[in-house]
């Protein structure tokens, strides 16, 4: 089947939190946005039209692999230019994906601003099909009250020596601080959970419920039981809750900032946001305990249930050293490998397409996309160093990677001649933890011809530069999208395209 969706995006204005009325980014006129729901072999039509009348958009649909559709994929300067004020422009791929996902703005600033929504593809051969009634979406995120223009000028500026991040004001769910859900006794429900947040992980708990995780960033999971999650901004969970057989009382849950990725916790934060599970609505609201009450749950021992085994042989090892600095000019940089990432003037897709047998040379890239160029069907590696203090979660564009190896925090750089040993059936997902100081190895096999981003999720990195473009089977990928690329793709980039990607500073 095709589901099509018409959305007009412009700005209203939003107070989720009760606490402040801004312009926010919408839909049709409404915010929250809506869900775009669809199931396993669907065309998904997205028709956009921007009305924002002060800046290009764009959209991303978040871990789709968009399997021969890379000119989908959203992202201005590398897939696409950005959709104009005014002008219209048409996402159509189909999805042979079932899972948890969510789309979003991949133009600087707009998805904090109010541009992300859940994106749900059924599955009618679902391996937990069986096990619930009911499924429900929980979104969870951070919120500001200020802007992105105004507070990503404040993060790239002088007066910002230090490189901290704007501080969220507050956590919603579901867009809102007061989210009740009716439970049933007896059921058992699929919590499809997504962080949407432009910062913030966060830590996840039912009050007095168990989840049992059957699924992350759409992968399927041997069932496995967690008190607590943590989920970094772009990760998803699906998790399992029975229901009690009694209504007796309700149950709160919780969603709540982790505060150590913030330099300066202002006064009077509340870094949760509350929930209840209702079974009874004559019934009290209880509050619930501390995070500090429970263990999370390390996400690296979950098996997928295809039992995919761990890649032994690597064709292509690509490494990036992670570091963020201050170059004493007022911006804040993010670098892999001592480059910043800058968006380039033309997608870098279309210089693929347009270069003939050069397009596997790295360098036509230009020298500041931190592009590695992989061959097809190649085994690739990604070692990722962190030499930062900070939290980073990353995200990989058209794959799922296997998490083969993850150091705790302090570990320093990988070593490969002293490798911890191979995880048999590793998690595959597609946004990982990498801890302070540490590091991690991903590794997928380039059978997916197509231009993908590798970057940090969190907003304020993306501004400064922390990205890397992979160029997988730039020939292949030439055959695939000769003479289809949409003409009113190829217009966008006769009119504006900003904001783009990238370090906000370089531009
Ligand atoms: Cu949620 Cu570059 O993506």
């Amino acid at each position: 089947a095709t589901v099509t969706y018409d959305f007009d995006v412009g700005w209203v204005h939003a107070n989720p939190d009760e606490a402040f009325n801004r312009p926010t980014i919408g839909i049709n006129g409404q915010w929250p946005i809506p869900p775009i729901v669809a199931t396993k072999g669907d065309r998904i039509v997205v028709n956009v039209k921007n009305s924002l009348s002060n800046e290009s958009t764009s959209l991303h649909f978040h871990g789709l692999y968009q399997n021969g559709s890379t000119h989908m994929d959203g992202p201005p300067s590398v897939t696409q230019c950005g959709i104009a004020p005014g002008s219209s422009f048409t996402y159509n791929f189909t999805v042979d994906q079932p899972g948890t996902y969510w789309y979003h703005s991949h133009s600087r600033g707009q998805y904090p601003d109010g541009l992300r929504g859940p994106l749900i593809i059924h599955d009618p051969d679902s391996p937990h099909k069986d096990l619930y009634d009911e499924e429900i979406v929980l979104t969870f995120s951070d919120w500001y009250h200020d802007l992105m223009d105004g507070l990503l000028a404040g993060f790239i500026s002088i007066a910002n020596p230090s490189g901290a991040e704007p501080v969220p004001n507050a956590a919603l769910v579901n867009d809102t601080q007061n989210l009740t859900v009716s439970i049933t006794p007896g059921k058992t429900y699929l919590f499809r959970m997504v962080n949407m947040g432009a910062f913030a992980a966060q830590y996840v708990w039912f009050e007095h419920h168990t989840m049992q995780i059957v699924e992350v960033d759409g992968i399927y999971t041997e069932p496995t039981d967690a008190d607590m999650i943590y989920m970094t901004a772009a990760q998803r969970y699906s998790v399992l809750i029975t229901a009690k057989n009694t209504s007796d009382a309700n149950f709160a849950f919780v969603g709540s900032m982790d505060q150590d990725l913030f330099d300066v916790i202002p006064d009077g934060l509340n870094p949760n946001v509350t929930g209840w599970l209702v079974y009874d609505n004559g019934k009290d609201k209880p509050a619930p305990q501390e995070v500090d009450a429970f263990e999370p749950f390390d996400d690296f021992t979950l098996v997928p249930v295809d039992k995919e085994e761990a890649y032994s042989h690597v064709d292509h090892t690509v490494q990036l050293d992670l570091k963020m600095d201050n170059l004493n000019d007022g911006a804040n940089y993010a670098f892999f490998n001592d480059v910043t990432y800058v968006a380039p003037k033309v997608p870098t897709l279309y210089t693929a397409l347009s270069t003939g047998a050069n397009a596997t040379d790295p360098a036509i890239y230009g020298s500041n996309t931190n592009q590695f160029v992989l061959g097809a069907n190649e085994v690739v590696e990604i070692v990722l160093n962190n030499n930062d203090p900070g939290k980073h979660p990353f995200h990989l564009h058209g794959h799922a990677f296997q998490v083969v190896s993850r150091s705790d925090e302090e570990a320093g750089s990988y070593d490969a001649s002293n490798a911890p040993e191979l995880p048999a059936t590793p998690m595959r997902r597609d946004t990982i933890l990498v801890r302070p100081n540490g590091n991690v190895v991903l590794r997928f096999r380039a059978d997916n011809p197509g231009i993908w981003l590798f970057h940090c999720h969190i907003e304020w990195h993306v501004a400064s530069g922390l990205i890397a473009t992979l160029i997988e089977n730039p020939l292949g990928l030439q055959d695939q999208l000769a003479g289809k690329i949409p003409q009113n793709h190829l217009d966008a980039c006769k009119t504006s395209n900003e904001p783009t990607e990238g370090n906000a500073a370089g531009n």
